[in-house]
């Protein structure tokens, strides 16, 4: 990340790769290959990680407060398996640390033609009842810079969180997001929503049916996951959420099914297990308009970003 920091300083210009645009949310993205969040969650190499060429860096997921997380080792590698599991627990620094960082990235006007999504959550020590209120905290702080908005229901890392996926949690939670998004202009971003690839097929319907309702501009599928399919690698019986090859086919699969029910009323971001160009064309097949990558691009590295940028 401090390599990532420094190339993101040095003078030549940060262009996405040349790729198949794509018109979505009210934005341009040069090409459809996003870094999903979770690597950058502070906000500190956004212009290194752009000048690897992504058409979108997403950020966070930030918390109001910054909190350390849950204690190390909390990141394991499954190299046989293609694989990382974490249990991070929203390790970030908080609002106050990030949105420096974000309005110097717009008062240089460093992003010319790269997309920048920022992932919201709330913090471990919230009580779910008050969830909404972190999530309105968030928004209001990063809106101003922010191209669209990540509201992250689905990290299986932060007790509770992923029960804001009931109709009646998503309402509660996003009618005021909502509402916040069209009181003015400076707030008036994208909200996207993030989901789990545990969801149960009528779970899966159930969303998709409510984030239409309450007009969510688009819908990111998937988080990581907690089932375990066959795993070989040492350490395949940690707690955490599971990312990377063995999370493909079931990421792909809740696409396909978001994008049955949504019936093209709503975008959709598929990540999950992309570690190759037919991944990220299965994802594009299944219904994605854009694909983002963390696990594939840990263990490939920039090469993997140029690949899918050129040929998605
Ligand atoms: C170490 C690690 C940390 C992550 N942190 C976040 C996070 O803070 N917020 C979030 O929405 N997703 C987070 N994710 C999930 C990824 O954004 C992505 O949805 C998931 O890993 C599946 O994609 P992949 O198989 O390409 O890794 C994290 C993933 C990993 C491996």
């Amino acid at each position: 990340m401090t390599g990532l920091a420094a190339y993101g300083h040095l003078p030549f210009p940060i262009r996405p790769v040349p790729g198949r645009a794509q018109q979505l949310f009210g934005l341009r993205f040069a090409n459809p290959v996003g870094l999903a969040a979770g690597l950058d969650k502070d906000a500190l190499a956004v212009t290194g990680l752009a000048r690897l060429g992504f058409g979108f860096v997403e950020v966070g997921t930030v918390t109001p407060q910054p909190q350390p997380g849950n204690p190390t080792p909390r990141l394991f590698r499954l190299v046989k398996d293609g694989a990382l599991i974490n249990r991070m627990g929203f390790n970030n620094q908080g609002l106050a640390a990030m949105v420096p960082r974000l309005q110097r990235i717009r008062e240089q006007d460093k992003l010319v033609d790269t997309r920048l999504g920022v992932n919201i959550g709330k913090n471990k020590v919230t009580e779910l009842s008050a969830a909404k209120d972190d999530y309105l905290q968030c928004f209001r702080a990063v809106a101003p810079f922010a191209d669209y908005i990540t509201v992250n229901l689905s990290s299986p890392n932060t007790p509770g969180l992923r029960s804001l996926q009931s109709p009646e949690a998503l309402r509660e939670l996003l009618d005021p997001l909502k509402e916040l998004q069209q009181s003015n202009a400076q707030m008036n971003v994208p909200i996207l929503v993030k989901i789990a690839p545990d969801l149960t097929g009528p779970d899966i319907g159930l969303v998709a049916q409510t984030l239409v309702a309450l007009e969510i501009d688009g819908v990111i599928a998937t988080n990581t996951t907690i089932s375990r399919p066959d795993l070989h690698s040492v350490h395949r019986d940690e707690v955490g959420g599971l990312s990377g090859e063995p999370l493909t086919q079931l990421s792909r699969q809740v696409v396909a099914q978001l994008h049955e029910e949504l019936a093209g009323r709503m975008p959709i971001v598929g990540v999950g297990g992309v570690s190759g160009v037919d991944d990220g064309a299965a994802l594009v097949a299944a219904g994605a308009s854009l694909v983002q990558v963390y696990t594939g691009f840990i263990y490939q590295g920039p090469g993997l970003v140029r690949a899918l940028a050129r040929k998605l």
